[in-house]
């Protein structure tokens, strides 16, 4: 049966656990430190980390709170148990919750946090939805604090992207991989072009002013900050590449259940010798374009 966007990303992130520090979060150390600045963070106080994965950012913020109240909250079991460890292994205390984000935000006590803060997540929810609601939680003085990719992110792939949709490139190779199979070739053809034909699958904000606004929506919040930060990964390969980003969850989207391994295979393989064309001295970069918004619920 086919899993729904989120249970597939919940499953997803289950698979991704074991690696997912080493192959994401130490490249976005500085982000993660630039988000905690942001957040002015005390001794004492109370904090959510939503969708907290394997608790980078929810044990940092554990410290500087200390001896405050910490929530971690995700719905993969996977990333909870690194979580768990990685407190364990820090000495700090946080309370962490199995539960979808969005049901959090909706249940918990208004006003019940001085902190909130949501990183790396937007893909995998209605973010329209729900980053409006996230002011709700905080306590005057409060703050909430947003990290996400943007739609613009790894140009070179999107840069490739478009220039498959527009090109007879991918139906060619296609017709070759096939071993020149007609009937093969356009079946796959058209369901790739039906699934990923447009740009509307990835849903995360175009700017962090885009996310900004929708944050102030709620109502109640002043803004405080917005910035935009590029991470370079550098790959031997663009093979390498691909690989990481299925690997680190990066490429996380439902639709690819629906899409027979072969075929996935020899998109990754296109995907893996166009990004051969970005090739510098030291290898293939790929640029993670973030942003982030830090607003505060002002005390009167
Ligand atoms: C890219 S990881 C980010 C983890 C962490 N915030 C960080 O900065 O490293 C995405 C995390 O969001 C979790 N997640 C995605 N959608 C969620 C939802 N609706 N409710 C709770 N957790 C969710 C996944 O299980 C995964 O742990």
């Amino acid at each position: 049966m086919a899993l729904r966007h989120a249970e597939y990303a919940k499953q997803a992130y289950d698979r991704v656990a074991g690696d997912y520090d080493d192959l994401f979060t130490r490249h976005v150390t500085h982000v993660n430190a630039r988000l905690d600045l942001g957040l002015e963070l005390r001794p004492g106080q109370r904090v959510a980390d939503l969708a907290c994965g394997t608790g980078v950012g929810t044990v940092e913020m554990a410290r500087a709170v200390a001896p405050g109240e910490v929530i971690g909250v995700d719905y993969s079991e996977g990333m909870l148990a690194a979580a768990r460890e990685r407190a364990r292994d820090a000495g700090v205390h946080v309370g962490f919750r199995h539960a979808r984000a969005e049901e959090f935000i909706a249940q918990a006590a208004p006003g019940s946090f001085d902190v909130v803060s949501m990183r790396f997540v937007l893909a995998y929810l209605d973010w329209r939805a729900v980053v409006p609601g996230m002011g709700r939680l905080l306590a005057p003085g409060g703050r909430v604090g947003l990290i996400t990719s943007l739609s613009g992110s790894i140009p070179q792939f999107a840069e490739l992207y478009r220039r498959f949709r527009k090109s007879p490139e991918p139906a060619w190779k296609l017709f070759q991989h096939t071993r020149r199979n007609l009937g093969q070739t356009w079946r796959i053809y058209r369901q790739l072009k039906d699934t990923y034909g447009e740009p509307t699958f990835i849903s995360v904000p175009d700017s962090a002013e885009q996310l900004a606004e929708r944050l102030l929506a709620g109502g109640g919040l002043r803004m405080v900050e917005t910035w935009t930060d590029t991470v370079r990964i550098w790959f031997d390969s663009g093979r390498e590449a691909v690989d990481w980003m299925h690997a680190s969850g990066y490429v996380t989207h439902s639709s690819l259940q629906h899409i027979a391994p072969v075929v996935l295979e020899f998109v990754g393989s296109l995907f893996a010798e166009g990004l051969e064309s970005y090739r510098q001295r030291r290898g293939i970069p790929l640029d993670l374009v973030i942003a982030a918004v830090v607003a505060e619920k002002p005390r009167h």
